[in-house]
């Protein structure tokens, strides 16, 4: 988790408050990632060379860095910055024609929230080097013990702040052997150190105006602005080096991820594992690193150019991201299956070379965690009628913690939103030694699943910015439908089956469309229970991933207790909840598994239980007994496509008590969007 940025302008004058602003904006695109607590580093003013209260000059000649740290929100540490340097009488109107400044937003793994515990970390009191980090060093107790005894001194609880100490300690060592050491050699050295996870992008005052960023797991992005030059770079035109080596103005950008550079450029790359990135007067070089080599090579890498508009990361007239990605869902659902349904038949550009190997394979097996792995329950069982191949479910954690068999006989589909979900990249990793085919289902382009998988089928559904996962859901059941569908072409006894599902999918939006007119009555429906301490929701079938993901989702933002269960089970213990009190939505719509539905309802009914049922429209009347509990009516589709039509109402209850309950709906406490730690 943590989201990282950084802002260099080169040959053009910014004012110190404009920089400023360019990295807090960064930040407040990124803070979705975390948001715990925050900090930036920005150039101070060379006569004041000197740190703090230290009386000794500092071991540089240009200006020293300035850090800012603060626990909380993006906005405390804006407040707090402005507030310094006002009492420090920095002078926010002062041009740089090159400046380089780094951020951080934080989602703590060691050390609690805190200004020490925040990024950029410090190599010592002169920020002779300075580190935003996403990630997770696995190894940074052994550097830590080694680094105290060369004689450092460690503030923070954190793992980072063993690289730039790590780096301090590279730089001095050659400047004790009267070796001139370049910027991007001293941060190799470094990376030689590390294990585990990151994105890192070093600030140094020995090289002033410069950049370095590199990564191991972690995203990290390069975007690329020309001032002087508008061309929309493609691929095709021309690679990174070549089209920043000219020394025109331009500016630069790292970033965790894309969101946070729309609004300044298109033109990006996607830094790979163990690459370099040296941003150095106005020019970008990309070095790839080998372990086991002594030197790194140079590499050529091409922009490329993002598909996205600054419009997708805004609110618009919703108050919330979660909100607003509820009620995107007819048109996400409609950019999903845009261009694969052609002809009464499904294309899958990303599966069809391997269509047959899938369709061979001894068992499919979907990988996943919380909202994702809902999303594959949800189309689970139509995979597994259209196939007639047994699919099996697996929590990407669980994989890894039982070492789970996998055989190269098998399909291994990984599902994920973001792409970049630490659980289920590991479970890829695992699935790839066995030499099973893995399919990546994700939402992210050129995200580390979509890049390390075999093939795949991109979700389609727009950024999704909220924590809660709302439209990437719908969608991904829809692309694990149109998948079965793929799968299940040639089967002649499932024809007129995948016919009246084909032929349905064109219109769900408008279905998707009709249930989010219940926006009013779901609000109505969280007065009623926003002082809840509990809720359950029982459903079955199609519908069982419904109630897990209803559940998840009241959990989650409204911070209430929640549990979804599968109603087969109710007799099994859970009745024995049951009461007046209690609130339970059984989701009963028609499908195969409704009359069994209905009888969970009479056995909930007989025990006095607070009942609240989803039911198909117009059966409103039927499954009340004595017409004593509430309804959600919902408008009937294809019983696998039910699914998505049914969680939208739990998606809209769980905005409502979010919001009534006083929470913050697009950062839930303790959470973050992209999971990127074990
Ligand atoms: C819940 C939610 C999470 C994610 C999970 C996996 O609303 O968003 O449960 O679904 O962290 O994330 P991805 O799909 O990015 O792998």
């Amino acid at each position: 988790m943590c989201g990282i940025f950084a802002y260099l302008n080169y040959n053009v004058a910014r004012e110190r408050r404009y920089i400023m602003e360019v990295l807090f904006n960064g930040l407040r695109r990124l803070e979705y990632r975390g948001y715990d607590s925050s900090g930036i580093a920005i150039d101070g003013d060379r006569e004041s060379n000197s740190a703090g209260d230290c009386a000794a000059p500092a071991p540089y000649d240009s200006a020293e860095p300035l850090v800012f740290r603060q626990a909380g929100k993006i906005e405390s540490l804006v407040g707090s910055v402005y507030s310094e340097v006002d009492s420090m009488d920095l002078d926010l109107e002062k041009p740089f024609m090159v400046h380089a400044g780094v951020a951080h937003t934080r989602w703590a793994t060691h050390g609690v929230p805190s200004p020490k515990n925040s990024h950029p970390q410090s190599s010592d009191l002169f920020n002779e080097f300075l580190v935003v980090h996403n990630g997770i060093i696995t190894n940074y107790e052994v550097l830590k013990e080694t680094l105290i005894r060369h004689g450092f001194t460690f503030e923070s609880d954190t793992d980072t702040e063993v690289i730039p100490k790590l780096a301090k300690f590279v730089f001095d060592q050659a400047r004790e052997g009267d070796q001139a050491v370049s910027f991007s050699q001293v941060v190799i050295e470094v990376i030689r150190q590390l294990e585990g996870a990151y994105a890192l992008i070093f600030k140094s005052p020995h090289y002033p105006n410069e950049l370095i960023a590199c990564k191991r797991g972690s995203t990290l992005i390069l975007g690329v602005k020309s001032l002087t030059d508008e061309r929309n770079y493609s691929s095709a035109f021309g690679d990174v080096k070549s089209l920043t080596a000219d020394g025109q103005p331009k500016e630069l950008f790292f970033s965790s991820d894309l969101y946070a550079i729309v609004e300044h450029t298109k033109n990006y790359l996607a830094i790979e594992d163990n690459e370099v990135v040296h941003l150095k007067d106005g020019s970008v070089s990309v070095l790839k690193f080998d372990h086991n080599k002594e030197k790194p090579a140079s590499v050529q890498r091409a922009l490329s150019v993002l598909e996205m508009e600054v419009e997708q990361i805004k609110k618009g007239n919703y108050d919330h991201f979660m909100q607003k990605e509820i009620h995107e869902q007819p048109h996400s659902l409609t950019t999903t299956m845009r261009g694969r349904l052609r002809d009464g038949s499904v294309v899958l550009g990303g599966l069809k070379d391997n269509l047959k190997t899938i369709r061979h394979s001894r068992r499919i097996i979907f990988v996943g965690c919380g909202t994702s792995y809902n999303a594959a329950l949800a189309a689970r069982p139509f995979l597994e009628e259209l196939s007639g191949i047994p699919v099996t479910m697996e929590l990407a954690s669980d994989l890894l913690d039982r070492q789970g068999p996998i055989y190269r006989e098998d399909t291994a589909v990984f599902v994920s939103q973001s792409g970049e979900t630490a659980d289920t990249l590991l479970a890829l990793e695992y699935a790839l030694k066995s030499g099973a085919l893995c399919v990546g289902i994700t939402n992210t382009v050129g995200s580390t699943l979509a890049r390390k998988t075999h093939c795949g089928v991109h979700i389609n559904a727009g950024c999704e910015i909220g924590v809660a996962s709302t439209k990437a859901y719908t969608s991904q059941i829809v692309v694990i439908t149109m998948m079965a569908l793929a799968i299940g072409a040639d089967s002649l006894s499932t024809q007129s089956r995948r016919e009246s599902i084909i032929n349905t999918l064109p219109g769900l939006p408008e279905k998707v469309s009709e249930v989010l007119k219940l926006d009013g009555e779901m609000k109505d429906l969280a007065e009623s229970l926003m002082e809840m301490q509990s809720l359950l929701v029982f459903g079955r079938g199609y519908n069982y991933a419904t109630a897990l993901e209803g559940a998840l989702k009241v959990k989650e933002v409204a911070l209430m207790h929640s549990e979804g269960m599968l109603a087969g089970e109710m007799k099994h213990g859970p009745l024995a909840l049951v009461d007046e009190t209690l609130p339970i939505i059984v989701i009963a719509t028609r499908d195969a598994c409704f009359s069994q539905q209905q009888s969970v309802i009479q056995q909930l009914y007989a025990r006095n239980g607070r009942l609240i049922v989803m039911c198909s429209k117009g059966d409103a009347a039927s499954v009340c007994p004595g017409g004593s509990c509430r309804t959600i009516e919902v408008p009937r589709v294809a019983d696998c496509l039910q699914p998505v039509i049914n969680i939208i109402p739990l998606q809209l209850l769980a905005y409502h008590l979010t919001v009534l309950r006083g929470f913050d709906v697009d950062q839930p406490r303790n959470l973050a969007k992209s999971v990127t730690t074990q």
